[in-house]
């Protein structure tokens, strides 16, 4: 069924590849995005709507544009430094653009939503794997922020009949297998690209000695010392969006639904650094740095949930197979090393 979709956020790393894969299915896709971190040439084959979700008449005009049927809404400031240093802008961009969206969809009477959550909004593990009912105690302001549009799509569920798949994610990883589209943020804060940028600059002759890759710090309670994380491939996590939103069609899900998405695997940073040498090539070094405020030990998701509700299953399961999707699209860009 070819269907009419708002993605908020559509020119952004995980947006732009959702849209991608929507308009390969075959559905007519509407981008609304501020280009603030998205990049215009990353939403071939979509109408893009450039404007601002804390805007309303921007909001209206992405709505304006024809009949809607489902939103998938990627669109956020998410930088966890950032948002301690000015959480102003976090609860602007991700709550009140949240609300704006919530309520341009009430008046367009659209109420089926996948949202892009994640794993910040659960704080520090008390148990893991992480399941759907770990306590959601965030401990910095993006993650109280995405927990804040949770409740809000929650309560809208119950007063307004909006069904939301709220898809929390782990840490999104690698590029576009088929090498069109990849991770261009900048600043770049995630691991795999920052270790990528380090291969780059060995490979085009820069002294290993010199890293500037940072291990934000090597004492925590795990075996080699450095934190763990979930890593879900960047395809996986569109599969499980498709997916959501069948389920939202069928009437499956109904009401608010959150699934954690990652694969139940956690990898250190330093067998991230290792598995990118092997993949890479490249003599990659790093400098143990002090630790990052708030960065917990581990973080590994369980996805039983979207396993059973949704019929999820990744298949990057192996983290070399996350990275050599990355390091096939870093290699391929015209100035890759900053
Ligand atoms: N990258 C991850 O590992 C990760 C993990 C968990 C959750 N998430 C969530 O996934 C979503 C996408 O993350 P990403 O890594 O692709 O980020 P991104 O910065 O690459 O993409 C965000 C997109 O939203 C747009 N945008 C931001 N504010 C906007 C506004 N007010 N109006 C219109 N457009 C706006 C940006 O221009 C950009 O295109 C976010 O909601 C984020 O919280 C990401």
């Amino acid at each position: 069924m070819k269907l009419s979709i708002l993605v908020t956020g559509g020119a952004g790393y995980i947006g732009s590849h959702m849209v991608k894969l929507l308009v390969r299915e075959g559905h007519q896709v509407t981008v609304l995005d501020n280009l603030s971190t998205g990049h215009r040439d990353a939403t071939a084959g979509a109408k893009l709507v450039e404007g601002d979700l804390r805007r309303e008449a921007d909001v209206a005009r992405a709505f304006g544009a024809g009949r809607i049927e489902v939103v998938m809404h990627f669109a956020a400031s998410c930088y966890v430094g950032e948002s301690v240093q000015n959480p102003a802008k976090y609860y602007a961009n991700n709550v009140i653009g949240t609300i704006n969206l919530l309520e341009a969809m009430r008046r367009a009477d659209v109420s089926r939503l996948v949202f892009s959550s994640t794993c910040s909004t659960y704080g520090d593990p008390v148990a893991l794997p992480m399941s759907e009912s770990h306590p959601q105690l965030p401990v910095n302001p993006y993650g109280m922020t995405k927990l804040t549009a949770e409740r809000a799509m929650s309560d809208y569920g119950r007063a307004y009949g909006f069904d939301t798949a709220a898809l929390r994610y782990f840490n999104a990883a690698g590029c576009d297998p088929e090498g069109e589209l990849g991770e261009r943020h900048d600043p770049e804060t995630h691991l795999i690209p920052l270790v990528i940028k380090e291969a780059l600059r060995v490979r085009a002759g820069g002294n290993p000695e010199d890293t500037q890759l940072n291990v934000f710090g090597d004492d925590f309670d795990t075996p080699d010392g450095s934190c763990i994380r979930d890593y879900v491939h960047i395809a996986d996590l569109c599969a499980a969006h498709l997916l959501a939103m069948e389920r939202l069609l069928g009437g499956k899900v109904s009401g608010f639904n959150a699934f954690n998405l990652g694969t139940g695997k956690g990898y250190s940073v330093k067998e991230v650094i290792e598995t990118c040498r092997h993949v890479t090539g490249q003599d990659i070094r790093y400098k143990i740095a002090t630790r990052r405020a708030g960065d917990p030990a581990r973080l590994v998701a369980s996805a039983a949930l979207a396993r059973t509700e949704l019929g999820w299953s990744p298949h990057f399961n192996e983290l070399s197979d996350i990275v050599d999707t990355a390091w096939r699209w870093f290699s391929r860009q015209p100035s890759p090393t900053s």
